[in-house]
């Protein structure tokens, strides 16, 4: 399994909550639309900045900038949904950071999608073939460890 098909599958599951969450107008559902949002970008960014970022740092300089660039986007990411989970979903400013956290994301996949997977498919297509399982299988396990903790 390809790494890279494993990476966009998330992107494409994350938007598609982000799409829901845009549209929900009740508020509890969009507590739960949240945290499912949360849960699964963070697991996603955990995995990629465990296996897929530092295989493509072995490329040396050409990949370093574009590597640091994806970590300072997970980082301004992550700050928003902390962010986000001190307020209430029916309160004004939620609304507005979840269109910010939407545009981080966009910009933050464009770049993996547009600059790193070909990085990747150029210097290690057959790396990229076998990372895919253990890119789920931490995931799994970051899900796992998070499940039954308050992400608040
Ligand atoms: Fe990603
Ligand atoms: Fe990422």
């Amino acid at each position: 399994m390809n790494v890279l098909d494993v990476l966009h599958h998330d992107h494409l599951e994350v938007a598609k909550l982000l799409d829901k969450a845009a549209e929900e107008t009740d508020h509890a559902r969009l507590a739960k639309l949240f945290q499912s949002i949360r849960q699964n970008f963070e697991a996603h960014a955990h995995a990629e900045e465990a296996l897929f970022y530092p295989q493509l740092q072995r490329i040396g300089s050409k990949a370093a900038d574009a590597v640091a660039k994806a970590i300072a986007q997970h980082g301004e990411a992550i700050i928003i949904l902390i962010e986000m989970a001190k307020l209430t979903p029916g309160e004004h400013q939620f609304a507005s950071k979840l269109k910010a956290f939407t545009h981080a994301v966009q910009t933050h996949v464009k770049h993996e999608e547009t600059v790193m997977f070909p990085l990747m498919r150029e210097h290690f297509p057959q790396e990229a073939e076998s990372m895919g399982p253990e890119t789920k299988r931490q995931e799994k396990a970051f899900k796992a460890e998070g499940d039954g903790k308050d992400l608040r």
